[in-house]
């Protein structure tokens, strides 16, 4: 009809899975696993496939600099197989040096899957948490906290909602006249998640990455469009060479800024100002710093872009210092979905679609069984025309979730391909390895369940 864009809609049934295109239209960066030291199953074979920003955690990572990771849960249903892949991302930047909070989400389950806040902390501790200590997350730099019992989160999201309106909201998720409100709220609420960790009480100014599938990504369009929306100071590209910086003034800055009421400016007053942009400069290093307080900017000739970051989180300082709130944009990485096992969507309202995390070994197997096959119809076609891995879901649940070996894979791969391998002998691989993995996270389950406590902040006591 015309209408070729894509709409993300972060409660809705659709699911794009045209990555290439998620990528043009909501300009992500592809993400190359060359990109990052050690990089897990997910990294190698192309599962994180995107990203916004990672660049900026890398450097973090590289100095030994603090940086955090965010992710939130909601807590409804049970936790399956999809859930654990954001699991294991988070776990693979804290064993990176990086910090974790997780949200639990149980405004926006209340409002909008109606769970109560009480029912919400239950399901959180009992099937999330719990899991989450049963993957092998870290308690020690983990902190769970409720979004009900965090005000600061409340705060920002509210605070922030005055630099957005119903247009953008239209256009980020396509919003018309009868959205429930509750819609509304749920992201303002989910931007304070994101941007709170790098406030002075939860860790300060530093680099904040956020692992989701692409169905989140509009939630961090719209944070990270907000977070810039607050800055003090812009930082650009110089007409001519180096970067720019320039004041951006509103309501929240004009005093600070010199802006008198009476439209006039206090020119001792942005005298001030620029000098503490200049020594801020100075301090890194740049010693021809061009201050032109008349036109309005301070002009870096020799700055490059590799110093853009570093220049950046001397302007959020300096911001902070002015009484601003200084919020650097998240970062984010983006993940393919693993295919549903009847060959559809995986959901949790469906559980042939997917294997929950305390589905017992029996159910496991039958699921396999049973799940959507990339084989031939009959053992002659199959060994003559061979199999297709690329719908397979045993195959591609041993690639997603259950074998670590990259070299083995590349085996079953190219022996399905060749009809050497059946359709049911790729499924008793994958029952194989299911039933360690699974047997393996339940035995975990037994001997962390002592550390849930551990996780939760002191706010989610
Ligand atoms: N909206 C998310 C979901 O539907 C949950 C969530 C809340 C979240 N806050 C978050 C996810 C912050 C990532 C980051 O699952």
């Amino acid at each position: 009809m015309g209408d070729d864009n894509i709409t993300i809609d972060p409660w809705g049934s659709a699911q794009s899975t045209d990555y290439s295109r998620i990528i043009d239209q909501f300009g992500l960066t592809p993400f190359q696993p060359t990109s990052v030291t050690s990089p897990s199953k997910l990294h190698r074979r192309g599962i994180v496939f995107a990203h916004r920003d990672l660049d900026v955690v890398q450097e973090a990572q590289r100095k030994g600099d603090p940086f955090g990771v965010l992710t939130g849960l909601m807590p409804s249903g049970q936790m399956h197989l999809g859930h654990s892949m954001v699991v294991e991302q988070v776990k693979w930047f804290q064993q990176q040096g990086g910090d974790v909070s997780i949200a639990v989400a149980d405004l926006e389950s209340q409002a909008t899957r109606g769970i109560s806040l009480s029912k919400g902390r239950e399901v959180a501790l009992e099937e999330y948490v719990s899991n989450y200590a049963a993957l092998g997350m870290d308690p020690e730099t983990t902190n769970v906290y409720f979004q009900s019992r965090r005000p600061i989160v409340q705060r920002l999201g509210f605070q922030l909602g005055k630099r957005t309106n119903l247009n953008e909201f239209e256009s980020i998720y396509g919003f018309k006249g009868e959205t429930n409100l509750a819609h509304v709220q749920a992201p303002l609420v989910q931007v304070g998640d994101i941007l709170h960790p790098q406030t002075e009480e939860f860790g300060g100014l530093r680099p904040i990455v956020v692992p989701v599938g692409v169905d989140q990504d509009p939630h961090l369009r719209l944070t990270r469009g907000l977070a810039n929306k607050t800055n003090w100071f812009n930082l650009k590209d110089a007409s001519s060479m180096g970067l720019l910086v320039s004041l951006s003034i509103h309501d929240e800055n004009a005093e600070v800024f010199g802006q008198l009421p009476n439209g006039r400016v206090d020119r001792e007053k942005v005298g001030g100002v620029f000098s503490q942009i200049v020594g801020a400069l100075k301090d890194l290093g740049f010693s021809d710093v061009i201050s032109n307080p008349k036109q309005g900017n301070v002009h870096i000739p020799s700055a490059t872009q590799r110093d853009k970051h570093n220049i950046r989180m001397s302007l959020l300082h300096l911001e902070r210092q002015l009484g601003g709130l200084g919020l650097l944009a998240p970062s984010s990485t983006y993940h393919h979905f693993a295919v549903g096992m009847t060959g559809s969507k995986m959901s949790s309202s469906q559980p042939k679609t997917t294997l929950f995390l305390n589905d017992d070994l029996a159910t496991v197997e039958k699921k396999i069984k049973r799940a959507f096959s990339g084989g031939q119809s009959t053992v002659e076609e199959h060994r003559r025309l061979g199999g297709n891995p690329d719908t397979d879901v045993a195959y591609q649940y041993m690639m997603y979730f259950f074998e670590e070996d990259d070299s083995f894979l590349s085996e079953i791969n190219s022996g399905y391909r060749a009809g050497t391998i059946l359709a049911g002998e790729m499924k008793q691989l994958c029952i194989e390895r299911a039933t360690v993995w699974m047997g393996h996270l339940h035995e975990m389950r037994d001997q962390t369940a002592h550390l849930v406590q551990d996780f939760l902040a002191e706010d989610a006591q």
